[in-house]
Protein backbone atom coordinates (compact mmCIF):
# COMPACT_ATOMS: atom_id res chain seq x y z
CA UNK A 1 0.00 0.00 0.00
CA UNK A 2 1.23 3.80 -0.59
CA UNK A 3 1.39 6.28 2.18
CA UNK A 4 0.27 8.71 -0.25
CA UNK A 5 -3.19 8.11 -2.06
CA UNK A 6 -3.18 9.73 -5.72
CA UNK A 7 -5.48 10.00 -8.47
CA UNK A 8 -4.48 8.24 -11.51
CA UNK A 9 -6.14 7.89 -15.28
CA UNK A 10 -5.44 5.24 -16.89
CA UNK A 11 -6.24 5.69 -20.78
CA UNK A 12 -6.91 2.07 -22.41
CA UNK A 13 -7.67 0.86 -18.96
CA UNK A 14 -10.04 -2.05 -19.81
CA UNK A 15 -7.43 -3.46 -22.21
CA UNK A 16 -5.05 -6.56 -21.79
CA UNK A 17 -2.20 -4.28 -20.01
CA UNK A 18 -4.66 -1.66 -18.91
CA UNK A 19 -6.58 -3.93 -16.56
CA UNK A 20 -3.46 -5.24 -15.14
CA UNK A 21 -2.31 -2.02 -14.46
CA UNK A 22 -5.49 -0.74 -12.69
CA UNK A 23 -5.83 -3.47 -10.60
CA UNK A 24 -1.89 -2.97 -9.66
CA UNK A 25 -2.67 0.82 -8.69
CA UNK A 26 -5.98 0.21 -6.36
CA UNK A 27 -3.81 -2.42 -4.70
CA UNK A 28 -1.50 0.19 -3.93
CA UNK A 29 -3.85 2.28 -2.62
CA UNK A 30 -4.76 4.39 -5.04
CA UNK A 31 -7.70 6.04 -6.95
CA UNK A 32 -7.71 4.97 -10.27
CA UNK A 33 -9.99 6.60 -13.36
CA UNK A 34 -10.40 4.07 -16.08
CA UNK A 35 -10.74 5.66 -19.06
CA UNK A 36 -11.54 3.45 -22.87
CA UNK A 37 -13.41 3.50 -25.91
CA UNK A 38 -13.53 -0.74 -25.79
CA UNK A 39 -11.90 -1.01 -29.18
CA UNK A 40 -10.00 -3.69 -28.31
CA UNK A 41 -10.57 -3.22 -24.49
CA UNK A 42 -13.17 -5.71 -22.64
CA UNK A 43 -15.77 -4.84 -20.16
CA UNK A 44 -14.99 -8.15 -18.69
CA UNK A 45 -11.64 -7.46 -18.48
CA UNK A 46 -12.54 -4.95 -15.20
CA UNK A 47 -15.83 -6.12 -14.57
CA UNK A 48 -14.37 -7.65 -10.87
CA UNK A 49 -13.06 -4.05 -10.34
CA UNK A 50 -16.49 -2.35 -10.16
CA UNK A 51 -17.79 -2.14 -6.80
CA UNK A 52 -14.29 -1.44 -5.44
CA UNK A 53 -14.49 2.26 -3.76
CA UNK A 54 -11.96 3.47 -5.48
CA UNK A 55 -12.40 2.19 -8.89
CA UNK A 56 -14.34 4.72 -11.31
CA UNK A 57 -14.94 3.44 -15.44
CA UNK A 58 -15.78 6.27 -18.07
CA UNK A 59 -16.34 5.52 -21.92
CA UNK A 60 -14.29 8.05 -23.56
CA UNK A 61 -12.06 8.23 -27.19
CA UNK A 62 -8.71 9.74 -26.47
CA UNK A 63 -9.13 11.66 -29.82
CA UNK A 64 -11.77 14.11 -27.83
CA UNK A 65 -10.11 16.10 -25.09
CA UNK A 66 -10.66 14.85 -21.47
CA UNK A 67 -11.23 17.22 -18.66
CA UNK A 68 -11.13 15.68 -15.06
CA UNK A 69 -8.92 15.97 -11.94
CA UNK A 70 -5.63 13.68 -11.40
CA UNK A 71 -2.18 13.71 -10.81
CA UNK A 72 -1.04 10.86 -13.07
CA UNK A 73 -2.00 9.94 -16.18
CA UNK A 74 -1.18 6.48 -17.86
CA UNK A 75 -1.43 6.21 -21.42
CA UNK A 76 -2.01 2.86 -22.88
CA UNK A 77 -5.07 3.49 -25.17
CA UNK A 78 -4.25 2.48 -28.59
CA UNK A 79 -4.42 -1.15 -30.14
CA UNK A 80 -1.78 -3.13 -30.13
CA UNK A 81 -2.17 -5.83 -32.27
CA UNK A 82 -1.23 -5.56 -36.36
CA UNK A 83 -4.86 -7.33 -36.82
CA UNK A 84 -6.68 -4.33 -34.28
CA UNK A 85 -4.24 -1.32 -35.57
CA UNK A 86 -4.26 -2.25 -39.26
CA UNK A 87 -8.25 -2.41 -39.25
CA UNK A 88 -8.71 1.58 -39.37
CA UNK A 89 -5.05 2.61 -40.11
CA UNK A 90 -6.07 6.37 -39.58
CA UNK A 91 -7.95 5.79 -36.48
CA UNK A 92 -4.75 4.36 -35.09
CA UNK A 93 -2.57 7.07 -36.16
CA UNK A 94 -5.15 9.33 -34.22
CA UNK A 95 -5.07 7.38 -31.52
CA UNK A 96 -1.64 7.38 -30.87
CA UNK A 97 -0.64 11.24 -32.20
CA UNK A 98 -4.07 12.79 -31.12
CA UNK A 99 -4.39 10.89 -27.93
CA UNK A 100 -1.12 11.95 -26.75
CA UNK A 101 -1.20 15.86 -27.73
CA UNK A 102 -4.94 15.54 -25.52
CA UNK A 103 -3.24 13.56 -22.17
CA UNK A 104 0.02 15.88 -22.44
CA UNK A 105 -2.24 18.85 -22.51
CA UNK A 106 -4.19 17.72 -19.53
CA UNK A 107 -0.89 17.06 -17.93
CA UNK A 108 0.06 20.17 -18.71
CA UNK A 109 -2.52 21.80 -17.20
CA UNK A 110 -2.71 20.09 -14.01
CA UNK A 111 1.14 19.55 -13.62
CA UNK A 112 0.29 16.39 -13.53
CA UNK A 113 3.37 13.27 -14.22
CA UNK A 114 2.43 11.11 -17.75
CA UNK A 115 3.68 7.80 -18.50
CA UNK A 116 3.56 6.57 -22.12
CA UNK A 117 2.99 3.46 -23.28
CA UNK A 118 5.47 3.36 -26.14
CA UNK A 119 6.61 -0.05 -27.86
CA UNK A 120 9.92 -2.09 -29.61
CA UNK A 121 8.13 -1.38 -32.54
CA UNK A 122 9.97 2.34 -32.98
CA UNK A 123 12.93 0.19 -33.45
CA UNK A 124 10.92 -1.68 -36.54
CA UNK A 125 13.05 -4.10 -38.32
CA UNK A 126 16.11 -3.24 -36.71
CA UNK A 127 19.48 -3.67 -38.05
CA UNK A 128 21.36 -3.86 -34.37
CA UNK A 129 20.89 -6.34 -31.38
CA UNK A 130 19.75 -6.65 -28.68
CA UNK A 131 18.71 -2.75 -28.87
CA UNK A 132 19.19 -0.26 -26.79
CA UNK A 133 17.42 3.18 -26.08
CA UNK A 134 19.68 5.03 -28.14
CA UNK A 135 18.63 2.85 -31.18
CA UNK A 136 17.44 5.05 -33.89
CA UNK A 137 15.10 2.56 -35.56
CA UNK A 138 14.43 1.09 -38.99
CA UNK A 139 10.69 1.59 -39.73
CA UNK A 140 9.11 1.56 -43.10
CA UNK A 141 6.85 4.48 -43.02
CA UNK A 142 4.43 3.26 -45.89
CA UNK A 143 4.23 -0.05 -44.58
CA UNK A 144 1.02 -1.57 -43.24
CA UNK A 145 2.61 -1.51 -39.94
CA UNK A 146 3.73 2.27 -39.92
CA UNK A 147 0.13 3.76 -38.58
CA UNK A 148 1.34 2.06 -35.16
CA UNK A 149 5.16 2.50 -35.51
CA UNK A 150 4.93 6.03 -37.17
CA UNK A 151 2.11 6.87 -34.52
CA UNK A 152 3.63 5.60 -31.41
CA UNK A 153 6.65 7.35 -32.41
CA UNK A 154 5.25 10.46 -33.54
CA UNK A 155 3.85 9.97 -29.75
CA UNK A 156 7.22 9.99 -28.02
CA UNK A 157 8.15 13.10 -30.06
CA UNK A 158 5.00 14.81 -28.29
CA UNK A 159 6.18 13.66 -25.09
CA UNK A 160 9.54 15.31 -25.52
CA UNK A 161 8.45 18.73 -26.73
CA UNK A 162 5.84 18.94 -24.12
CA UNK A 163 8.74 17.51 -21.59
CA UNK A 164 11.33 20.47 -23.11
CA UNK A 165 8.40 23.13 -23.96
CA UNK A 166 6.04 23.21 -21.00
CA UNK A 167 7.67 21.41 -18.25
CA UNK A 168 5.81 18.32 -18.58
CA UNK A 169 7.01 15.84 -16.17
CA UNK A 170 7.06 13.09 -18.78
CA UNK A 171 8.41 8.97 -18.35
CA UNK A 172 8.55 6.80 -21.73
CA UNK A 173 8.57 3.48 -21.73
CA UNK A 174 8.99 0.95 -24.50
CA UNK A 175 7.28 -2.36 -24.27
CA UNK A 176 8.56 -5.42 -25.78
CA UNK A 177 6.16 -8.45 -26.08
CA UNK A 178 3.96 -8.88 -22.98
CA UNK A 179 1.90 -12.03 -22.39
CA UNK A 180 -0.45 -12.76 -19.74
CA UNK A 181 -4.30 -13.44 -18.88
CA UNK A 182 -6.57 -11.35 -20.60
CA UNK A 183 -4.32 -11.08 -23.80
CA UNK A 184 -7.44 -11.13 -26.62
CA UNK A 185 -8.45 -14.59 -27.98
CA UNK A 186 -8.10 -13.24 -31.25
CA UNK A 187 -5.78 -10.69 -31.76
CA UNK A 188 -3.74 -12.82 -33.77
CA UNK A 189 -0.42 -12.09 -31.55
CA UNK A 190 1.68 -15.49 -30.90
CA UNK A 191 1.15 -15.99 -27.68
CA UNK A 192 -2.87 -16.27 -27.92
CA UNK A 193 -2.79 -17.75 -31.29
CA UNK A 194 -0.81 -20.64 -29.98
CA UNK A 195 -2.62 -21.15 -26.75
CA UNK A 196 -6.01 -20.85 -28.38
CA UNK A 197 -5.31 -23.00 -30.96
CA UNK A 198 -3.66 -25.17 -29.20
CA UNK A 199 -6.50 -25.83 -26.52
CA UNK A 200 -8.71 -26.30 -29.91
CA UNK A 201 -6.76 -28.82 -31.13
CA UNK A 202 -6.09 -27.04 -34.57
CA UNK A 203 -2.99 -26.51 -36.07
CA UNK A 204 -0.26 -24.43 -34.75
CA UNK A 205 0.23 -21.70 -37.69
CA UNK A 206 3.44 -20.32 -37.44
CA UNK A 207 4.70 -17.70 -40.31
CA UNK A 208 7.96 -17.94 -41.91
CA UNK A 209 10.39 -21.22 -40.72
CA UNK A 210 9.65 -20.52 -37.25
CA UNK A 211 13.48 -19.86 -36.95
CA UNK A 212 12.94 -15.85 -36.01
CA UNK A 213 13.06 -15.32 -32.68
CA UNK A 214 11.05 -13.49 -29.74
CA UNK A 215 11.35 -12.21 -26.01
CA UNK A 216 8.64 -12.49 -24.07
CA UNK A 217 7.71 -10.57 -20.70
CA UNK A 218 5.19 -11.90 -18.17
CA UNK A 219 2.46 -9.04 -17.68
CA UNK A 220 3.23 -8.73 -14.12
CA UNK A 221 6.76 -8.17 -14.55
CA UNK A 222 5.98 -5.34 -17.20
CA UNK A 223 3.53 -3.81 -14.56
CA UNK A 224 6.43 -3.81 -11.75
CA UNK A 225 8.63 -1.34 -14.31
CA UNK A 226 5.89 1.00 -14.93
CA UNK A 227 5.32 1.37 -11.04
CA UNK A 228 9.02 1.66 -10.66
CA UNK A 229 9.47 4.02 -13.86
CA UNK A 230 6.54 6.31 -12.69
CA UNK A 231 8.11 6.99 -9.74
CA UNK A 232 11.43 8.06 -10.53
CA UNK A 233 12.90 11.44 -10.22
CA UNK A 234 11.52 14.14 -12.33
CA UNK A 235 14.74 14.31 -14.61
CA UNK A 236 14.53 10.60 -15.54
CA UNK A 237 11.68 10.65 -18.29
CA UNK A 238 13.42 7.30 -20.56
CA UNK A 239 12.85 6.06 -22.45
CA UNK A 240 13.40 2.82 -21.25
CA UNK A 241 13.07 -0.62 -22.45
CA UNK A 242 10.96 -2.95 -20.67
CA UNK A 243 10.64 -6.39 -21.77
CA UNK A 244 12.66 -9.84 -21.25
CA UNK A 245 15.97 -9.87 -23.20
CA UNK A 246 15.83 -13.92 -23.09
CA UNK A 247 15.21 -15.37 -26.99
CA UNK A 248 13.63 -18.21 -28.28
CA UNK A 249 12.76 -18.75 -31.48
CA UNK A 250 8.80 -18.93 -32.19
CA UNK A 251 9.12 -22.87 -33.36
CA UNK A 252 10.29 -23.52 -29.72
CA UNK A 253 7.45 -21.57 -28.54
CA UNK A 254 4.49 -23.47 -30.03
CA UNK A 255 6.02 -26.84 -29.22
CA UNK A 256 6.42 -25.84 -25.21
CA UNK A 257 2.60 -24.64 -25.26
CA UNK A 258 1.43 -27.72 -27.21
CA UNK A 259 3.33 -29.51 -24.40
CA UNK A 260 1.96 -27.44 -21.71
CA UNK A 261 -1.33 -28.11 -22.66
CA UNK A 262 -0.74 -31.44 -23.80
CA UNK A 263 -2.13 -30.99 -27.20
CA UNK A 264 -2.60 -33.17 -30.05
CA UNK A 265 -2.00 -29.52 -32.48
CA UNK A 266 0.26 -30.05 -35.25
CA UNK A 267 2.43 -26.76 -36.61
CA UNK A 268 1.57 -25.39 -39.89
CA UNK A 269 3.77 -23.14 -41.91
CA UNK A 270 2.98 -20.20 -43.59
CA UNK A 271 4.22 -16.97 -45.33
CA UNK A 272 5.74 -13.94 -43.35
CA UNK A 273 3.81 -11.24 -43.40
CA UNK A 274 5.51 -8.14 -44.64
CA UNK A 275 7.83 -5.88 -42.28
CA UNK A 276 7.83 -8.53 -39.89
CA UNK A 277 10.82 -8.36 -37.65
CA UNK A 278 13.15 -11.19 -37.70
CA UNK A 279 14.67 -10.75 -34.54
CA UNK A 280 13.61 -8.22 -31.64
CA UNK A 281 15.36 -8.21 -28.10
CA UNK A 282 15.44 -5.75 -25.49
CA UNK A 283 18.47 -4.73 -24.02
CA UNK A 284 17.33 -3.85 -20.41
CA UNK A 285 20.52 -2.43 -19.40
CA UNK A 286 19.13 0.73 -18.34
CA UNK A 287 15.80 -0.67 -16.91
CA UNK A 288 18.21 -3.13 -14.90
CA UNK A 289 20.40 0.17 -13.53
CA UNK A 290 18.20 3.08 -13.06
CA UNK A 291 14.85 1.05 -12.06
CA UNK A 292 16.48 -2.30 -10.40
CA UNK A 293 14.29 -4.34 -12.49
CA UNK A 294 14.50 -6.89 -14.50
CA UNK A 295 11.83 -9.83 -15.14
CA UNK A 296 11.14 -12.76 -12.85
CA UNK A 297 8.48 -15.06 -14.15
CA UNK A 298 9.68 -17.67 -16.25
CA UNK A 299 7.99 -18.61 -19.28
CA UNK A 300 6.74 -22.05 -18.51
CA UNK A 301 5.24 -20.73 -15.36
CA UNK A 302 3.66 -17.51 -17.04
CA UNK A 303 2.38 -19.56 -19.83
CA UNK A 304 0.89 -21.74 -17.79
CA UNK A 305 -0.60 -19.29 -16.21
CA UNK A 306 -2.33 -17.68 -19.06
CA UNK A 307 -3.29 -20.90 -20.28
CA UNK A 308 -5.49 -21.66 -17.64
CA UNK A 309 -6.73 -18.11 -18.41
CA UNK A 310 -7.75 -19.06 -21.82
CA UNK A 311 -9.05 -22.76 -20.75
CA UNK A 312 -11.49 -20.83 -18.65
CA UNK A 313 -12.77 -18.15 -21.06
CA UNK A 314 -12.79 -20.66 -23.94
CA UNK A 315 -14.67 -23.15 -21.75
CA UNK A 316 -17.15 -20.47 -20.59
CA UNK A 317 -17.31 -19.36 -24.20
CA UNK A 318 -16.86 -15.80 -23.18
CA UNK A 319 -13.92 -15.44 -26.74
CA UNK A 320 -16.11 -12.77 -28.39
CA UNK A 321 -14.79 -10.59 -31.07
CA UNK A 322 -13.37 -7.45 -31.06
CA UNK A 323 -16.04 -4.84 -31.67
CA UNK A 324 -14.91 -2.65 -34.63
CA UNK A 325 -17.01 0.64 -34.70
N1 LIG B 1 1.04 -6.01 -25.10
C1 LIG B 1 2.21 -5.76 -25.63
O1 LIG B 1 3.03 -6.66 -25.84
C2 LIG B 1 2.59 -4.34 -25.99
C3 LIG B 1 3.84 -4.13 -26.59
C4 LIG B 1 4.22 -2.84 -26.91
C5 LIG B 1 3.40 -1.77 -26.61
N2 LIG B 1 2.19 -2.00 -26.03
C6 LIG B 1 1.35 -0.81 -25.77
O2 LIG B 1 0.67 -0.92 -24.53
C7 LIG B 1 -0.63 -0.36 -24.64
C8 LIG B 1 -1.67 -1.39 -24.19
O3 LIG B 1 -1.57 -2.53 -25.04
P1 LIG B 1 -2.43 -3.86 -24.79
O4 LIG B 1 -1.58 -5.00 -25.17
O5 LIG B 1 -3.03 -3.80 -23.44
O6 LIG B 1 -3.52 -3.70 -25.93
P2 LIG B 1 -5.13 -3.69 -25.84
O7 LIG B 1 -5.62 -3.57 -27.25
O8 LIG B 1 -5.59 -4.82 -25.01
O9 LIG B 1 -5.40 -2.35 -25.04
C9 LIG B 1 -5.55 -1.11 -25.64
C10 LIG B 1 -6.76 -0.43 -25.01
O10 LIG B 1 -6.89 0.88 -25.57
C11 LIG B 1 -8.27 1.09 -25.88
N3 LIG B 1 -8.35 2.09 -26.93
C12 LIG B 1 -7.94 1.99 -28.22
N4 LIG B 1 -8.18 3.14 -28.87
C13 LIG B 1 -8.73 4.00 -27.96
C14 LIG B 1 -9.18 5.33 -28.04
N5 LIG B 1 -9.11 6.04 -29.18
N6 LIG B 1 -9.71 5.89 -26.92
C15 LIG B 1 -9.80 5.20 -25.76
N7 LIG B 1 -9.37 3.92 -25.63
C16 LIG B 1 -8.84 3.33 -26.73
C17 LIG B 1 -8.77 -0.28 -26.32
O11 LIG B 1 -10.16 -0.40 -26.28
C18 LIG B 1 -8.05 -1.18 -25.32
O12 LIG B 1 -8.79 -1.32 -24.12
C19 LIG B 1 -0.80 0.10 -26.07
O13 LIG B 1 -0.56 1.48 -26.14
C20 LIG B 1 0.25 -0.66 -26.81
O14 LIG B 1 0.70 0.05 -27.93
C21 LIG B 1 1.76 -3.25 -25.72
Amino acid sequence: MSLVRKRVLVTGGAGFLGSHLCERLLADGHDVLCVDNYFTGRKDNIAHLHGHPHFEMLRHDVTFPLYVEIDEIYNLACPASPIHYQFDPVQTTKTSVVGAINMLGLAKRLKAKILQASTSEVYGDPTVHPQTEDYRGNVNPLGPRACYDEGKRAAETLFFDYHRQHRVRIKVVRIFNTYGPRMHPDDGRVVSNFIVQALRGAPITLYGDGSQTRAFCFVSDLIEGFMRLMNTADEVTGPVNIGNPHEIPVRELAERIIHLTGSASTIEYRPLPQDDPTQRCPDITLARSLLRWEPSVALDDGLRRTIDYFADLLASDGADTPRHA
